[in-house]
């Protein structure tokens, strides 16, 4: 059994000023009353502990300041008809932090804790879940080296902590397309760098181009890889998926995990989900992972056989792409608005997070079963 240490926020936000947050919530602009927390020392970790949300001190010198060795996830809680809160999927955002901690040359958490800690905090937060249909608690488990040092070496020292942001739906009251740029300068990820994994710096790095891709009145960047800079991989931070017609038959695909792009649980879920042929959906007769090129994309849009096409990620569960710029070219996928399937996709996933449709391979976790399953009575966290 983990050593859990539990430290109920004693002066959490007063219940008016957290429902005039909730009621609009800004994403990573408000936070929730608590944290869970637990440090490595040379070896070992010490216990997990759930406290009031605040700041952190923090020397100069922290390792991860100047070297950059810092690893996040990105997971949500709903609650669901009969108001009990459960996370989307904790086990799979659990194995993709062991990856990348395994990159980074960081620690391993002890087994069961990624999904402990972020269920303490969704437990402790529950009043902080909305229940908008699209929105959610945003939770955010992070880990950094947190020793003192200036040695250009893996820390000795790491800190790791869980933090919660109430969240709207990306797209208010309507599911609108968004414009996405090509990159063709920049590249986000390099075969056996750090692109699979999310390491904070991925994201750093493609900052520019974003800015770019902003100021010339787009939503986002599509990368392209970095050694032909013409195979698609994935936007910022979300996966890419297509809609094709071939030949008469509606094909789902997306790039293929080649260890430049992120393994995406939405992406994960949405090929099981198109794969399912889910009642009242449209038909999907193929689901495929496979490389698609831009001169492919170019000539499809030209054709009108690349019927839809969208992003998929935690943040926007799925932003439907309605014009492809590259080069400047604008040019509009199917009519420009999202499309059947990408609808249809995203309000069957929604279903099962807001627990309103049913959950065949059992994503939801509710918060509760996670403490009882860690030997924690859930009313030792009700504030
Ligand atoms: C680079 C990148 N790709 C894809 C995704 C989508 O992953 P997920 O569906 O797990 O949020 C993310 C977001 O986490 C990301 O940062």
């Amino acid at each position: 059994m983990l050593d859990v240490r539990i430290q109920l926020n004693p002066h959490p936000v007063a219940p008016a000023d957290r429902a005039a947050t909730l009621a609009r919530p800004v994403f990573g602009e408000s936070f929730g009353d608590h944290m869970a927390s637990m440090s490595w020392r040379d070896g070992s970790w010490g216990p997990l502990e759930l406290v009031p949300f605040g700041p952190l001190a923090l020397s100069p010198a922290t390792l991860a300041l100047h070297y950059g060795q810092s690893i996040f996830e990105a997971l949500k809680a709903y609650r669901g008809p009969d108001g009990a809160a459960a996370l989307f999927r904790p086990a799979t955002n659990a194995r993709r932090f062991e990856v990348s901690a395994r990159r980074l040359a960081m620690p391993p958490l002890p087994e069961g804790t990624f999904e402990l800690a972020c269920g303490l905090v969704a437990a402790a937060d529950r009043d902080w879940i909305p229940t908008d249909h699209g929105a959610a608690l945003y939770v955010r488990p992070f880990m950094f080296a947190s020793e003192a040092h200036l040695s250009v070496r893996p820390a000795h020292e790491y800190r790791f902590v869980v933090i919660a942001s109430p969240v709207a739906s990306y797209f208010g009251e309507h599911l609108s397309a968004i414009s996405v740029a090509v990159e063709t300068h920049d590249v986000r990820a390099t075969p056996g760098g750090t692109g699979a994994v999310k390491f904070a710096g991925n994201y750093a790095a493609g900052f520019a181009a974003h800015g770019r891709a902003g100021a010339a009145g787009h939503d986002q960047v599509l990368w392209l890889d970095s050694t032909e800079r013409r195979w698609v991989e994935e936007l910022n931070a979300m996966n890419v998926v297509f809609v094709w017609d071939r030949d008469g038959r509606t094909v789902v695909s997306t790039p293929p995990l080649t260890g430049t792009i992120l393994e995406g649980v939405t992406r994960s879920s949405l090929l099981e989900l198109a794969a399912d042929q889910f009642a009242g959906g449209p038909p999907i007769d193929e689901v495929v992972e496979e490389p698609t090129s831009i001169d492919q994309l170019r000539a499809a849009l030209a054709d009108g056989s690349l019927r839809e096409m969208f992003a998929c990620g935690t943040a926007a569960v799925i932003a439907p792409i309605g014009t492809l710029v590259e080069g400047g070219v604008p040019r509009r996928v199917g009519d420009g608005r999202p499309g059947p399937v990408t609808t249809a996709l995203r309000e069957r996933l929604l279903a099962i997070q807001h627990g309103t449709g049913p959950d065949p391979h059992g994503w939801m976790r509710p918060v509760d079963r996670i403490l009882v399953d860690a030997g924690i009575d859930p009313h030792a966290v009700r504030p």
